[in-house]
């Protein structure tokens, strides 16, 4: 009898042991391969790097009213960037008083956008 049990305890245990092996193992997904360079949706990066000199350039042209038709109208005019990046108008107000159709969106992150 008790030669019996220990022979059904050495099966149940090759039973366990044997099932455990042949489970798949699981996959692993390293970010490169999770990832594709064709998604249109990227992960935000956690670092940019930033030429002060061309940003600099960049918020004097945000800024700048020469850029429009009659000296009156910057980027900011519209993308108030003390206000969210918009102007909270329903249709944004170009020279000359002119209405658009459609209001200004932030540009606030508009680099990361996609089409
Ligand atoms: C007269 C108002 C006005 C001025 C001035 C203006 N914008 Fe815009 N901007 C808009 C409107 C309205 C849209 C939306 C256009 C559309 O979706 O067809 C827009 C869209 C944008 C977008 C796209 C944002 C997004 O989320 O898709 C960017 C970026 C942008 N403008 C940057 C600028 C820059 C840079 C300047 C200056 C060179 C500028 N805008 C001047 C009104 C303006």
């Amino acid at each position: 009898m008790r030669c019996i049990l220990v022979i059904i305890f050495a099966l149940a245990t090759w039973m366990l042991v044997s099932c455990r092996s042949s489970q798949p193992k699981p996959e692993s997904h390293p970010e490169s391969e999770v990832i594709s360079n064709d998604e249109p949706i990227k992960p935000i990066p956690t670092k940019i790097d930033l030429d002060t000199r061309k940003v600099a350039l960049g918020k004097m042209l945000f800024n700048e009213v020469k850029l429009s038709r009659d000296n009156t109208i910057s980027c900011a005019s519209c993308h108030d960037l003390e206000a969210g990046g918009v102007d909270h108008r329903v249709h944004s107000i170009g020279i000359g008083g002119a209405e658009g159709g459609i209001n200004a969106p932030t540009v606030f992150n508009a680099a990361l956008n996609f089409r």
